[in-house]
């Protein structure tokens, strides 16, 4: 049995129907801080099979025993955590104690109850402004944002949990930027407010919500002088979490593996990409660069494919237009 924390939202949702396609049992925890219930709802209908879920917050160590007591749990995917960067420059302490209390509460209780294989959900935030690129999992690491110092001391905390506990074996994914949604339209990124992310926003834009998208910075020494990113689709992603489970199945200590496309495509190529989607043009308007944001980030995603034999295989046209249905399907 699976425990997925977080599995409401964007990558979890996604994650917990190709578990679910794979006859993985699972169960679901999440406090739906910034997801729906009817994501739950939407993964049943997907898949035709059910699972058990619980409506709690990891921080609290009483509701977090339960599930553990009530369910043998053998490996946990821990997505749960806030995630929005500029949030976490307004509100630090808001996001040090739930993104690093969950995450000590949930291994404490693992420990516990003998459980001992976690897949991690870090972020290539964790590489601060890289010298070069593609980027490489032993590069050095550095952080430009509360957010990203969370992924950071969460990646440290679980490395010093290995060390004490050597028949642990904990997997740290550092995802790149997952974008698109499921084939089926039926679940995707939805998020609460405005988004932070250039997709949901750009859909937005797309579907006359707002006027026009913003572009921080064209000044960047990249092609276009947009910032550069490595756009995967989250089905990809959600599959990468398959491979990395059967690893942590096999092996202890900790694997740190990168989850990305290795390909770099600018603001303006998402946005030509996402006119072709929907059909239309989609304004957009340059505002000064963002403090904190870097000119480019992709990964290189050898290791991955060595590793875990896993691979992204679809392309910017095929997430944009997946967003695209989930967003026509939600307006
Ligand atoms: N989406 C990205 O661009 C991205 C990139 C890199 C890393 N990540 C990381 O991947 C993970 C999943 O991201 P996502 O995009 O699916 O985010 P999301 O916000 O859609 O999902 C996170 C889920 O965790 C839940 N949650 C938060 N705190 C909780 C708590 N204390 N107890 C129980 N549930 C809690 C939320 O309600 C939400 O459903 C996060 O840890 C995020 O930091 C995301």
């Amino acid at each position: 049995m699976i425990l997925v924390t977080g599995g409401a939202g964007y990558i979890g949702s996604h994650t917990c129907v190709e578990l679910l396609e794979r006859n993985y049992e699972i169960v679901v925890v999440d406090n739906f801080s910034n997801s729906k219930p009817e994501a739950l709802e939407q993964i049943r209908k997907i898949t035709g099979k059910d699972f058990k879920f619980y409506e709690a917050d990891l921080c609290d160590a009483e509701a977090t025993e339960k599930i553990f007591a009530e369910n043998k749990i053998d490996a946990v995917i821990h997505f749960a955590g806030y995630k929005a960067v500029g949030e976490s420059v307004q509100k630090p302490l808001m996001y040090y104690r739930n993104n690093l209390l969950s995450t000590i509460v949930l291994c404490e209780t693992m420990k516990k109850y003998g459980c001992t294989k976690m897949l991690f959900s870090s972020s290539a935030t964790v590489y601060g402004n890289p010298a070069t690129v593609p980027i490489r999992e032993d590069f050095p690491l550095s952080t430009t944002n509360p957010y990203g110092t969370t992924k950071l001391m969460i990646e440290q905390i679980l490395q010093d949990v290995v060390v004490a506990n050597p028949e642990w074996s904990v997997v740290l994914l550092r995802y790149f930027n997952p974008i698109g949604a499921h084939k089926s339209g039926l679940i995707g990124e939805n998020p609460n407010g405005i988004p932070n992310n250039l997709v949901p926003y750009v859909a937005r834009v797309a579907c006359g919500k707002y006027e026009a998208v913003h572009v921080f910075g064209n000044d960047y020494p990249t092609p276009d002088g947009t910032g550069v990113r490595d756009y995967i689709h989250v089905v990809d992603l959600a599959l990468g979490h398959v491979k990395a489970m059967e690893k942590a199945m096999t092996c202890t200590g900790v694997n740190v593996y990168n989850l990305g496309t290795g390909n770099g495509y600018s603001v303006l190529d998402i946005i030509k990409a996402y006119e072709k989607a929907c059909g239309h043009e989609i304004p957009y308007v340059i505002d000064p660069r963002r403090p904190g944001d870097i000119p480019t980030c992709y990964a290189d995603p050898e290791k991955s494919f060595k590793e875990l034999g896993w691979k992204a295989t679809m392309g910017i046209e095929e997430m944009c237009a997946d967003s695209w249905k989930f967003t026509v399907n939600n307006m």
